[in-house]
């Protein structure tokens, strides 16, 4: 059994005012540069850091689901700077982002020349996660996902090395996030902590994280979703719940939902958390007869107290249905794809390299009756 998580991790509320002193005293660095989207700048949470360093050069272009050529363009600017350090603050793009730039720090030519598996031929930049959503977990995991433009095609760029030197958890960045964005960040936490411990690849190490994430997301979302800025406890525990689930699906893997949400991801802009939320339920159902005992387990953990584990299965995943439309996730239906797009969907969801993490056996058909029942 291996299990593999070197960030340091800072974790609670008000952390991120010790940022100058672990970037001086710490990563010791004395250039760096940072990434982050429009939304933050909007957000006014930027306030939070800039203070702590000033004129700190800052690269706030990172799109959803964030571009091949979006990353490109921003390398050929951030190599001339010579940075010693890249802060990536935001949800999972400007994290994602964040790697991908770190590797091009010390890495030549475009980011798709790194797609795979320790592609890079010298050590990444040391990175610094900031996030500021409950769902990415990429503040703990080795992988940035970057959508090749050319292709339309989500690739992962991973290795060893790609994990962040730091990682700085503080539940109170959250703390204005609109209820639109918990619920698919929430969600996507979720999603990562359930396929976590359904994959084949689950130890003992990581079914014990996932478990513990699965209690914690589904306690706290709808109090975070309603309020959260008042909701402190939801705060934290939708934090750590989603910091945990990294730990998980980071060690494990995750299952057909991601293939699915990562496809229809890259060809239509769909925002990754409510494309997992939608496809979560239809792939448990799927996956009943072959792992209905570990789902009860998750479905306790959420309350469920039936005591035939295929009953509390099927009421677990009545929950998350339940739970999606409350956090008002729309429907399958509402996200305009042509049903003529099915088989591509699944041939690309097919040929994703999780598939064969999928509990139960899946062939391409499996997913177009996938699609096909969520769509209905
Ligand atoms: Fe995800």
């Amino acid at each position: 059994m291996l299990f593999h998580m070197p960030a340091r991790l800072y974790f609670g509320s008000g952390e991120i005012s010790n940022l100058k002193l672990i970037i001086n005293e710490y990563l010791r660095a004395e250039n760096p540069i940072l990434v982050t989207d429009q939304g933050i700048v909007q957000s006014g949470l930027l306030k939070k850091v800039l203070p702590q360093l000033p004129g700190i050069k800052i690269f706030d272009e990172i799109e959803a689901n964030p571009k091949s050529d979006t990353i490109n363009k921003i390398a050929g600017k951030m190599r001339r700077l010579n940075p010693d350090l890249v802060i990536g603050f935001g949800g999972g793009s400007p994290i994602d982002a964040g790697k991908a730039l770190a590797l091009l720090g010390t890495n030549d030519g475009d980011i798709e020349a790194y797609e795979g598996k320790e592609k890079y031929k010298n050590n990444p930049l040391p990175f610094l996660a900031i996030p500021t959503t409950c769902g990415t977990g990429s503040e703990v995991t080795w992988v940035s996902v970057i959508t090749d433009v050319n292709r339309k095609f989500k690739m992962s760029i991973k290795g060893p090395k790609m994990y962040p030197a730091v990682s700085i958890v503080d539940p109170d960045l959250i703390k204005t996030l609109p209820p639109s964005i918990i619920a698919s960040t929430g969600l996507d936490a979720l999603t990562h902590a359930v396929e976590a411990y359904l994959s084949k690849p689950a130890t003992l190490i990581t079914d014990t994280h996932a478990v513990k994430a699965v209690e914690l997301i589904s306690g706290a979302i709808k109090g975070a979703y309603d309020d959260i800025e008042n909701h402190h406890t939801d705060r934290e525990d939708m934090m750590f719940g989603s910091t945990i689930a990294g730990f998980a699906f980071g060690n494990s893997d995750v299952t057909a939902v991601h293939c699915i949400s990562e496809s229809i991801g890259a060809l239509y802009d769909i925002p990754h958390g409510v494309a997992n939320s939608i496809f979560l339920p239809h792939v448990l159902s799927y996956n009943l007869p072959e792992c209905f005992e570990k789902m009860a387990t998750l479905a306790r953990q959420t309350g469920i107290d039936k005591v035939d584990d295929m009953k509390a299965s099927k009421a677990f995943i009545q929950v998350i249905i339940d739970l999606s439309k409350h956090l008002g996730i729309p429907l399958f239906k509402d996200l305009k794809i042509e049903k003529d797009q099915f088989e591509m969907i699944a041939r690309m969801s097919f040929e994703n390299n999780s598939t064969p993490s999928n509990p139960r056996k899946l062939e391409q058909k499996d997913f177009l009756q996938i699609l096909e029942n969520a769509y209905k």
